[in-house]
């Protein structure tokens, strides 16, 4: 076995891991049975994890437990969902299919998606406050969920979905798009990195915490230019979501606005920033750097 197939080994476990833990978590009883099965469909069956296998990478790096890590990776995955299901309605992206599956909006109605986003989004943190018994102190609690809600907001998130809408059929500069990216993908991402650290029985000094920002910052915004790429060179059963749906929305993707080869050299310039900020750690960082490969590398 190589070194790399048993990383995909133990990021599939990890995967089983969280989708059973996010699985319990939507099980919970909820006032409309039909709200309930609109936040499973957004949330189970599909999606490869990759800020959920952040926070576990960054928590190994930290030296956190597994378990004390499964709250913030639920939390994290949880906006994400939300941000999907708003992210695919009408009034935004517009777009039919998710994970191989009909967009929440298709398979219930829009009024459902719009609140089961609302609801995942509350189950984030409350599943985060749910778990402050686990953190090593109050302060690590404060500091995870801190971050989330930063990086879920009009600082984070939300923000930068609303200077995407406002960018469509424009040419607008490298700096702004990348601010953009940054903002609408990069910020979650790297509150994932964050909270994979916050976990920790000891705190991160402050010299991991600048290098896991740093980490974090890169391949969140590495994350969203490969999202950019393959919109224009993957393939919909691959991707389980439309290809070349940015080009049909006149939407600011990097590759199309800058060409295939820019964006590419961005991406692998960005991975080269985010292992660099690894440097000086053995072995702990090892599935970090697994991942940023991972983010980079992938084709779907
Ligand atoms: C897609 O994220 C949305 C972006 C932020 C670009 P992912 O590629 O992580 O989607 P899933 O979770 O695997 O479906
Ligand atoms: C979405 O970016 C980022 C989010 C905040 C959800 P995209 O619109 O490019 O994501 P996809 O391609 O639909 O997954
Ligand atoms: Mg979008
Ligand atoms: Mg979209
Ligand atoms: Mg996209």
């Amino acid at each position: 076995m190589t070194h790399n197939d048993s990383f995909a080994e133990q990021s599939a476990i990890l995967v089983q891991r969280i989708n059973q833990y996010l699985d319990e978590l939507l099980s919970q009883s909820c006032s409309s049975e039909r709200l309930r099965q609109a936040m499973r469909h957004a949330v189970l069956a599909g999606g490869k994890r990759i800020r959920p296998l952040l926070v576990y990478a960054a928590g190994r790096l930290a030296g956190a437990e597994l378990r004390n890590l499964d709250a913030a990776a639920a939390a994290v995955e949880l906006v994400h969902c939300y941000s999907l299901v708003h992210d695919d309605l009408p009034a935004m992206d517009d777009d039919d299919l998710r994970r191989g599956r009909p967009t929440l909006h298709k398979a219930f109605d829009e009024a459902t998606a719009i609140l089961a986003g609302d609801a995942l989004l509350a189950l984030a943190f409350q599943c985060l406050a749910d778990a402050a018994a686990d953190y090593p102190d109050s302060r690590a609690v404060t500091a995870s969920l801190r971050v989330l809600a930063h990086a879920s907001g009009g600082a984070g998130m939300v923000g930068g979905q609303m200077l995407d809408i406002a960018m469509a059929g424009s040419y607008p500069d490298k700096a702004l798009v990348e601010q953009m990216f940054s903002l609408k993908t990069g910020a979650l991402i790297h509150a994932a990195v964050m909270m994979g650290g916050y976990a920790s029985r000891q705190a991160p000094d402050q010299q991991l915490s600048a290098r896991l920002s740093h980490f974090g910052t890169a391949i969140g915004l590495c994350f969203q230019v490969q999202d950019d790429i393959l919109d224009v060179t993957g393939d919909t059963a691959r991707l389980g979501k439309p290809q070349g749906s940015d080009e049909d929305k006149d939407k600011p993707n990097y590759a199309l606005r800058y060409g295939l080869d820019v964006a590419r050299q961005r991406a692998d310039d960005l991975f080269a920033e985010a292992h660099q900020s690894l440097a000086e750690y053995g072995s702990r960082a090892e599935p970090l750097r697994w991942m940023a490969a991972y983010i980079t590398r992938r084709d779907y």
